[in-house]
């Protein structure tokens, strides 16, 4: 499907990135192939998949760590390769790793400011008076609450340091930031901090890429969902066309457990196979058809398409 028959108030803009039929290989391994996908301006797309889906190397494409092998990629309507992270950056594409995001013996300020300091005076020396009070009060704006920006963020916890850096982002003019896995590493409540700050970042008209192995996570924040499998997307939906039911067996793979479930003879099929993963179509269905039950989760069941 594509993203722009779904809102038809937006039919004149392009989108903010686009892949079309892009592939990557690696020498002999094709990590991704074939893979369509549309980023929006204040939407969040969560992309999830397995282990070795493709997941980081197409989010390396994006931010120019390398190139793709087939097809387009497209930054506003426009085919372009980024030679380089410094490229993509300025072309508006900030990147969150989990682990990267910031420089663990700097203080918060000086992370905020990271290659981007002001200077100030013929010496051109730091303003470190400046970089205070615009890190405090673009955090505040945040509602983030880091007491003491001279604290090196090292002894921050894992989840501030992420909401850190989406500050950052949005700060220094990010179109498109992609987060990868920022949850994975932290725990319920600190998963929930980061993602009100995915949210924040959407309502502040970014578009959010969000990588992550936990539909519930997805869930809770996507308004568009892509799995890939195998370096294919076998997935792309919105929100208004799913269930997290139906996320939840597709990551499961519901398919392959059914399959495995036949194969096992049925012995213990009960356990293997949940309801919901029999109930869908499984991998590979590209259109999720309405006859979806309209669980109590919140989904846009009913909800005619193109009026997300
Ligand atoms: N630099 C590389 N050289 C060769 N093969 C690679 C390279 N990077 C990734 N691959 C291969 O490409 C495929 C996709 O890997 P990728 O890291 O994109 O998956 P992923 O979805 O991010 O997985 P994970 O959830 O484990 O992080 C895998 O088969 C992997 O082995
Ligand atoms: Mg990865």
């Amino acid at each position: 499907m594509t993203a722009v028959s779904e809102h038809p108030s937006r039919t004149v803009e392009h989108p903010l990135l686009e892949f079309d039929n892009v592939g990557k290989s690696y020498g002999n391994v094709q990590a991704l192939r074939g893979v369509n996908l549309t980023v929006r301006q204040g939407e969040v797309t969560c992309v999830l998949g397995d282990n070795g889906a493709g997941k980081s190397t197409l989010i390396k494409i994006m931010a120019g760590l390398h190139d793709y092998t087939e097809g387009e990629m497209k930054l506003n309507g426009i085919e372009r390769r980024f030679g380089s992270p410094r490229l993509a950056q300025a072309a508006g594409i900030a990147t969150v790793y989990q682990d990267l995001a910031l420089a663990p013996l700097m203080s918060v300020w000086r992370n905020f400011f990271l290659a981007n300091e002001i200077r100030t005076g013929p010496l051109r020396m730091l303003d470190i008076e400046a970089m205070k009070s615009i890190c405090g009060e673009e955090l505040r704006k945040m509602g983030i609450e880091i007491p003491d920006l001279e604290r090196p963020v090292g002894r921050l916890s894992g989840g501030q340091r992420q909401v850190i850096a989406i500050a950052r982002a949005i700060y220094f003019g990010a179109k498109v930031v992609i987060l990868d896995e920022p949850t994975a590493a932290l725990g319920v409540k600190q998963s929930g901090v980061v993602l009100k700050y995915i949210v924040k970042a959407r309502d502040a008209g970014l578009g959010v890429i969000f990588i992550t192995h936990n539909p519930h996570h997805a869930f809770l924040v996507g308004n568009h969902f892509i799995i890939l499998k195998l370096g294919r997307v076998v997935l792309d939906a919105h929100r208004s066309e799913l269930t997290l039911d139906q996320l939840t067996a597709e990551m499961a793979g519901g398919q392959e457990l059914a399959e495995l479930s036949h194969e096992l003879g049925g012995i213990d099929a009960g356990k293997v196979v949940a309801p919901h993963e029999v109930r869908h179509g499984g991998v590979g269905a590209p259109e999720l058809d309405d006859s979806a039950d309209g669980s109590a989760d919140g989904s846009a069941d009913g909800q005619p398409k193109g009026t997300a």
